[in-house]
């Protein structure tokens, strides 16, 4: 599937942002511990939700869809606690059905979760967490094999303040009926919060979310009616990002501001003009943005999932930019194809160097990963000519009717084969 985008449309209107997918994949997996059904609102109608859906619908949960963005999950049928290649492999978030499954039968086969397109992604931070909880882990034929005899009180300090192994322990400790559980250094995402407070409302007790020591009380019960899921930070940021093209003048509607609070403020840097609302965010664009300097960090500093759309917007600037990426020093696959459509750019190990250049020009480029791609949409965006972004698949991951939403203000963007 491609896109087939012509550039410089002037955009104007409204854009509504949907639920945001790694909250959405952190708390289905969760409802695994759950013990009735629930219904879970706001969330995004993408492909990765659509294989977390999948993953929990084998493991035996009904999962039911009832309108685009609700679905009930009803996990009293779980009885596998095997999760096969096939489905793992699609999406490195699988790894976090592993945890409530050793919960609940004891013991866990779950296939390993691959690198990705950006690099090694390793699990190591989760496979030791999980042995400081009382699990017994070993790796055979690419599937992680563990089980439990009892599970045990834990301080576990994390290495890094990783996203996926904060929410992964919190999940796995939050059912420990009578075990008390201190993680700290944990990742203070958002998508964490959302977490631990969808199960806080199911009966939960983890306190510190958002902090960086969680403390988690296991209880022996999990139950919750329903639940909202938080608007997606990152979608919100690649629509401010889109705003900020000469000419264009979005509101991006359903923002939760203080989760945005550096993309914000790298867009003023670079001159944007922003009008901040309680909840929606107008941004007017101009004819060159400022060039600036960004190091991606762990919340509250600017999103790794943030650099590549920046990178297109900094591909124009007015002077040279700097972007270092410290999460994953080699996700900088957009910035070769952003070289195709006329960008100036340099990469040196995990630092790219961009230097504005008058415009960008049309190109066959290639999506690779899901916020490449959605810098390379940016880029057809406010490119001189008919740009065509190969292998969109990997937007349709994560960005909930991308191109229906910009073609709404006035982009034109056509899906073909
Ligand atoms: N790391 C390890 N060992 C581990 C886990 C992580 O070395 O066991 C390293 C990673 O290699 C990376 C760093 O720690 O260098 C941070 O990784 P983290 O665990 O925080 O990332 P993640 O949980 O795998 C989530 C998001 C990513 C987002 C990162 C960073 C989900 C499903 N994914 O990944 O989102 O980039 O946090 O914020 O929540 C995306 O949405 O496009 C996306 C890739």
């Amino acid at each position: 599937m491609k896109f087939k985008i012509e550039g410089q449309r002037v955009l104007k209107g409204e854009i509504h942002i949907s639920g945001a997918k790694n909250s959405a994949l952190a708390i289905m997996p969760a409802c695994i511990l759950l013990n009735k059904p629930v219904i879970l609102k706001n969330v995004p109608d993408v492909e990765d939700i659509r294989t977390m859906s999948e993953l929990l619908k084998y493991l035996g949960a009904k999962v039911h869809k009832i309108s685009k963005n609700v679905i009930e999950i009803d996990p009293r049928d779980i009885n596998k606690y095997q999760a096969p290649y096939e489905l793992i492999s699609k999406m490195r978030a699988s790894i976090y059905v592993l945890g409530p499954l050793l919960v609940k039968f004891g013991k866990a086969i779950v296939y390993m979760p691959g690198g990705c397109s950006f690099g090694p992604r390793p699990i190591d931070f989760h496979i030791e967490g999980l042995k400081k909880l009382g699990a017994n882990i070993k790796i055979e034929h690419g599937n992680i094999i563990a089980h439990v005899d009892s599970f045990k009180d834990a301080y576990i300090q994390l290495p890094f303040k990783s996203v996926g192994t904060t929410i992964h322990l919190i999940i796995t400790s939050s059912l420990l009926k009578g075990k008390k559980v201190i993680i700290s250094n944990c990742a203070l995402e958002p998508e964490v919060v959302d977490l631990a407070n969808f199960l806080n409302k199911a009966g939960a007790k983890i306190k510190g979310a958002g902090f960086d020591e969680i403390v988690i009380e296991g209880v022996d019960k999990l139950e919750i009616d329903e639940y909202e899921i938080i608007p997606d930070r990152i979608e919100a940021g690649t629509f401010l990002v889109a705003g900020s093209f000469e000419n264009n003048e979005i509101l991006v509607k359903n923002v939760i501001i203080e989760h945005i609070g550096p993309v914000i403020d790298k867009l003023l840097e670079a001159g944007i003009n922003l009008k901040i609302y309680n909840d929606s965010i107008l941004v007017k664009g101009v004819k060159k943005p400022k060039p600036i300097e960004i190091q991606t960090y762990p919340f509250p500093g600017f999103p790794t999932d943030m650099q590549a759309q920046f990178m297109t917007l900094l591909s124009i600037a007015d002077g040279t930019s700097i972007i270092k990426e410290n999460i994953y020093p080699n996700r900088f696959a957009h910035a070769y194809e952003l070289m195709r459509m006329s960008a100036d750019i340099k990469i040196n190990d995990n630092i790219a160097i961009i230097r504005g250049v008058e415009k960008l020009t049309s190109a066959i480029v290639n999506a690779t990963d899901l916020r490449a791609s959605a810098s390379l949409v940016l880029a057809g965006l406010i490119a001189e000519g008919t740009t065509i972004i190969e292998n969109i698949e990997h937007i349709d991951r994560g960005y909930e009717d991308i191109e229906i939403k910009l073609n709404s203000i006035g982009a034109s963007i056509e899906r073909i084969l």
